[in-house]
């Protein structure tokens, strides 16, 4: 059977994609150096397949254990490659770090593919490379907007990174996966997002001041030009996100897609504000959320949301779960995390 080997496999949107591609009838090999994910995970994995996957403590910036992984499992025929640094604050303060973890790790795994022959990647990219749009919905070809931050800077020079060596080896197929918001946990509730400390993303910051472990919520900015004045975003399923790349890695093995480097956004189509995912996830938990409306962050975009047409047609792939069941989904992997 087909092995894939899924970088930063522990994480949040990379635990959910393992769970589906064993679903799916793959093997995987996770590698991951657990710098921002944990090891219980796999448990949480376990729980809901059936299956413990086989698990590396490995950094993907070091060739040569990264080798030995490559040289342990001969039978990976694709790369999911999540693993990085992910805060954007943090990646304004340390940005060299950023650009060591996120870049190096890209091309340390591609001189590893070549090496081994191994010859289809799927990355993590993101919705930050279009910066704020000119036209809404945004779709694949939409220029690529200066990056706000280091950590989207990584983002558009990994995709790069992949174009130019695709283009120098025909044999190296890849997709690039744009995503809008990830939110939401895998209905069992077996795993779900674990941020470090002060949560910087919306969702996570917004159940855990439900639980009470935080005051209350902070609305970034209602003077935005919206219809509420909160910011807009593509708020999409991790499950459904996931399951996209199982069918990425299908297309790639089956010889379906159509150029060396094919680009996907994915998301829902649909854009909500800051305040209409508040209402909602109070609405659907029966939960008060305490908020504060405070001054703009610095670097966010006002409105974005995705046109998800071509991955609908093209990879034949669709969001499916409405955004209640997400929200409820997210809230029931909290109350988890709290023992309840
Ligand atoms: C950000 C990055 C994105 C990155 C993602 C990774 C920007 C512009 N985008 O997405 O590139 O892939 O993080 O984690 O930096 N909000 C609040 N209060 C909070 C937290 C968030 O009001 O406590 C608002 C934000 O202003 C924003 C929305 O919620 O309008 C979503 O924020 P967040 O979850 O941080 O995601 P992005 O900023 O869209």
């Amino acid at each position: 059977m087909a092995r894939v080997l899924v970088t930063g496999g522990t994480g949040y949107i990379g635990s959910h994609t393992v769970v589906e591609l064993i679903n799916a009838g793959y093997d995987v090999a996770i590698v991951d150096n657990l710098s921002n994910s944990n090891i219980n995970v796999l448990d949480g994995i376990e729980k809901i397949c059936g299956v413990r996957p086989p698990f590396e403590n490995i950094d993907c910036n070091d060739y040569e254990n990264m080798d030995r992984l490559f040289g342990k499992y001969p039978d990976i025929v694709a790369v999911i490659h999540f693993a990085a640094s992910k805060a954007v604050g943090e990646s304004v303060e340390k940005p060299l770090m950023y650009y060591r973890n996120n870049i190096g790790s890209l091309i340390t795994l591609l001189e590893l593919m070549k090496v081994h022959k191994v010859q289809n990647i799927v990355f993590s990219s993101s919705c930050t490379v279009y910066g704020q749009p000119d036209i809404l919905p945004v779709d694949e070809n939409a220029p690529i907007k200066p990056a706000l931050s280091p950590y989207g800077n990584t983002k558009q020079i990994n995709e790069e990174i992949i174009r130019d060596t695709a283009h120098s080896d025909s044999n190296l197929h890849a997709i690039l996966l744009r995503y809008f918001n990830p939110i939401g946990a895998h209905p069992s509730a077996e795993i779900g997002e674990l941020p470090n400390g002060v949560p910087q993303n919306l969702l996570p910051f917004v159940t855990q001041t439900a639980a009470g472990l935080r005051k209350e919520l902070k609305v970034f900015g209602n003077d935005y030009n919206t219809s509420d004045g909160s910011c807009i975003r593509d708020y999409i399923n991790v499950v459904d996100l996931a399951k996209a790349h199982v069918v990425a890695v299908r297309r790639m093995l089956d010889k379906k897609a159509t150029e060396q480097v094919e680009v996907f956004n994915l998301g829902t189509g649909r854009g909500l504000s800051v305040l209409e995912i508040l209402n909602t996830f109070i609405k659907v938990t029966g939960v008060n959320v305490p908020y504060q409306i405070v001054g703009r962050r610095e670097g966010d975009i006002e409105k974005v949301w995705a046109n998800p047409d071509k991955a609908n047609n093209v990879l034949g792939w669709k969001a499916q779960e409405t955004v209640e069941d997400t929200l409820l989904s997210a809230w029931h992997w909290q109350e988890k995390l709290m023992g309840k």
